[in-house]
């Protein structure tokens, strides 16, 4: 059978002993939007790191396409939540769309001509190619994140990890977006979004993982966003809404 593109198994990460992730297993398939939904603090941006290397884990194992991260890289591209980023770091945003072609080069190869235009090509394609040349500081929330996905874009990747792509952006920017995961998808990536709006997520996503430490589930977006598994994600901090306004049906306080 098929390497599924993430999976994981018996993973725990705790920072200073205090537990924020507790035995999460989960097996993602392959050519999905996937939605990462959970309460602030639920572990949600550690899920990516411990996946990614970038945490130390307690426990667990994680396999990329079957294999270790660290032989994987090439088939990753991650977009970090906004707020951890250093934006005032003097670089323009062509430039931290062609870090994104990093993992395509040799060691000693510089980026030429032809890294140039693949990454003006994925800044273009976000709207963002009059800026190329703009200092990063100089941006504003949207047009920083839109450079990160064109970085994204540029990485060529299988498997993406987007930290809430659309927090700081403007609506017709998270549409944009989401018309862009849905290309990648249309290609049969696949593209997992840490995302907080529940109003959007059925329309979003096909498939979801509820977190809160622990992994409440995982699985088609029809199956599992419920109701009755919300409250059990979001516990007493969830406002079950009836909206007319909405096909959800549920929305959040
Ligand atoms: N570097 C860190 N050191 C100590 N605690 C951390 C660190 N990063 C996150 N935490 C804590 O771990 C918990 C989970 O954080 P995080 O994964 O960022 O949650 P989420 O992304 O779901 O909001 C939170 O309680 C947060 O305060
Ligand atoms: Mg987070």
């Amino acid at each position: 059978m098929k390497n599924a593109p993430l999976r994981i198994s018996g993973l725990s990460v705790a920072y200073q002993k205090k537990p924020v992730l507790r035995d999460i297993a989960l097996e993602v398939p392959e050519g999905k939007l996937i939605g990462i939904i959970g309460p602030n603090g639920a572990g949600k941006s550690t899920l990516i790191k411990a996946a990614l290397g970038l945490v130390p884990r307690l426990s667990g194992e994680v396999a990329i396409y079957g294999r270790p991260y660290a032989e994987q890289r090439k088939l990753i591209g991650y977009v970090p939540q906004r707020e951890s980023v250093d934006w005032d770091f003097p670089t323009n945003a062509l430039d931290v769309v062609m870090m994104g072609r990093y993992g395509h080069l040799g060691w000693f190869r510089r980026p030429g001509a032809n890294e140039r235009r693949i990454a003006m090509e994925c800044l273009a394609k976000v709207g963002m190619a009059d800026y190329a040349d703009r200092q990063i500081s100089q941006l504003s929330g949207g047009q920083q994140q839109r450079v990160f996905l064109a970085r994204a874009l540029a990485q060529d990747a299988q498997l993406y990890f987007m930290d809430e792509p659309f927090v700081g952006v403007d609506a017709a920017t998270e549409k944009a977006i989401i018309a862009l995961l849905n290309e990648l998808k249309a290609q049969g990536k696949t593209v997992l979004v840490v995302h907080h709006d529940l109003a959007t997520v059925k329309e979003y996503f096909d498939w979801v993982v509820l977190l809160n430490v622990e992994l409440i589930q995982a699985g088609p977006t029809a199956d599992v966003f419920t109701a009755a598994n919300l409250q059990r994600t979001y516990g007493g901090r969830l406002a079950i809404l009836e909206r007319n306004d909405h096909e959800t049906g549920i929305g959040a306080r």
